[in-house]
C-alpha cells in the first residue's frame, strides 16, 4: 500500500482524482488532504475538497489550509477568470452536502511535516494543484525530502500549453514553486497536458458511468457535466479530460501509461513562456533525469478504469 498526501485545489477533476484513490484503499491510503488557492480562492477549494469527502462519507482523513497565493505572484485566481473551467464555487454542477467535518487547526505546511515525521514509511506527495505547499515544504524543511519517495503530480506539459501557448495552469500560476519542487532531487512523475489530454471521457462513456446508477457514479457523471463544457466548447477536445486522476492512475496503474525519464526545468523568466516545464527527452543538455514524463496512456483502459472506481465507491 502507498501512503499519499493529496495536495490539491479542488476543481472537478481533483475531486474525481480523490475520489479515485479513495476508490483503490488496497493500493493506496491517503494519510492527509492539504488544500492550496488555484482553481479558486483558498476558502472556495478548501470547502469543495470538506464537502466531496463529506459527500463519499470520510471523516477521518486530516485535511488542513495552505497557501492562499503564489510565492511570488500575483494570484490568477482572484480575478475571477477561472471561473469559465470550474464555475464560481471551484466546484460547480452537482448538489453537495455542507461540510461535515472542519480542517485541522494547523497549515498545510504542518500537516505536511507532522505526516511525513510520523509516518514509519516513505511518503508519496500527489499534488494536482499549484506546487506552492510543496515548494513551502522543501524551503522549510529540506531534511524531510528523505522520507518523501516520489512526487506524481499534475501539471505542465512538454509540448503544449492550456493557459498560454505554452504553460499549464497549475505550472503558470506558480512557477517559481513549480521550480524549487522540480529542482529538489526528490523524483518526480510529471502528468502533463501531454498525457492528461489523452486521458478524456467521451459523452457516451459519461453516460455509462451515470447509468452505474450509484451515489458516487452519478455525482462523477454531473462533475463530467459541468467540467466538459470548458473542454468542449472552448478547449475544442474530443471528451472531458480528467487531468489530476491521472497522477493518481498512475500510481495504480503504471502499465497504461507510456514514460520516458528526462531533465525537466522550469522557465521563470520567458516574456511568452513563463511557466513552461522545459522537458529534455533528447538529453541535448546532458542533465540528470530528475522526472519520468508521462507522454501517452491507453486512453480506453484509463476511461475503462475510472468508471470502475467511481462504481466501486458505490458497492
Ligand atoms: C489543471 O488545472 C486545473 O484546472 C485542473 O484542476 C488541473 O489541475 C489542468 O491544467
Ligand atoms: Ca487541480
Amino acid at each position: 500500500k502507498i501512503p499519499i498526501i493529496m495536495d490539491c485545489d479542488p476543481g472537478h477533476d481533483d475531486a474525481l482524482a480523490m475520489l479515485w484513490a479513495l476508490s483503490e484503499p488496497e493500493k493506496l491510503e491517503i494519510k492527509a488532504v492539504t488544500i492550496v488557492a488555484g482553481n479558486q480562492t483558498l476558502e472556495k477549494t478548501t470547502r469543495n475538497a470538506l464537502r466531496v469527502l463529506t459527500f463519499a462519507g470520510v471523516h477521518n482523513i486530516p485535511v488542513a489550509m495552505g497557501a492562499d497565493h503564489p510565492l511570488m505572484r500575483p494570484s490568477i485566481f482572484e480575478e475571477g477568470v477561472t471561473e469559465m473551467v470550474h464555475g464560481q464555487s471551484g466546484l460547480d454542477g452537482p448538489a453537495m452536502p455542507e461540510p461535515g467535518f472542519a480542517p485541522k487547526k494547523m497549515s498545510a505546511l504542518q500537516l505536511l511535516i507532522k505526516t511525513i515525521e510520523e509516518s514509519e514509511e516513505k511518503i508519496t506527495l500527489v499534488p494536482t494543484g499549484p506546487l506552492t505547499n510543496i515548494a513551502a515544504l522543501f524551503l522549510v524543511r529540506p531534511d524531510l525530502k528523505e522520507k518523501i519517495e516520489r512526487i506524481s503530480l499534475m501539471g505542465g506539459g512538454a509540448y503544449t500549453g492550456n493557459w498560454t501557448p505554452a504553460a499549464e495552469y497549475n505550472i503558470y500560476v506558480d512557477p517559481e514553486a513549480a521550480s524549487i519542487v522540480f529542482n529538489s532531487g526528490v523524483p518526480i512523475v510529471m502528468a502533463g497536458l501531454d498525457v492528461t489530454h489523452q486521458a478524456y471521457i467521451t459523452r457516451e462513456e459519461n453516460e455509462i458511468l451515470r447509468q452505474k446508477g450509484g451515489r458516487i457514479a452519478v455525482f462523477a457523471a454531473e462533475l463530467i457535466d459541468f467540467f466538459s463544457r470548458y473542454h468542449y466548447e472552448v478547449e475544442k477536445l474530443p471528451g472531458c479530460t480528467i487531468h489530476d486522476a491521472c497522477a493518481v492512475a498512475y500510481l495504480c496503474h503504471p502499465e497504461i501509461f507510456v514514460e520516458k525519464q528526462c531533465h525537466v526545468d522550469i522557465e521563470l523568466e520567458g516574456s511568452l513562456t513563463a511557466g513552461t516545464t522545459v522537458c529534455d527527452p533528447g538529453n541535448y543538455e546532458g542533465k540528470e533525469k530528475n522526472a519520468t514524463v508521462l507522454y501517452g496512456v491507453d486512453r480506453e483502459k484509463f476511461a475503462e478504469l475510472f468508471i470502475e472506481a467511481m462504481s466501486k465507491l458505490d458497492k
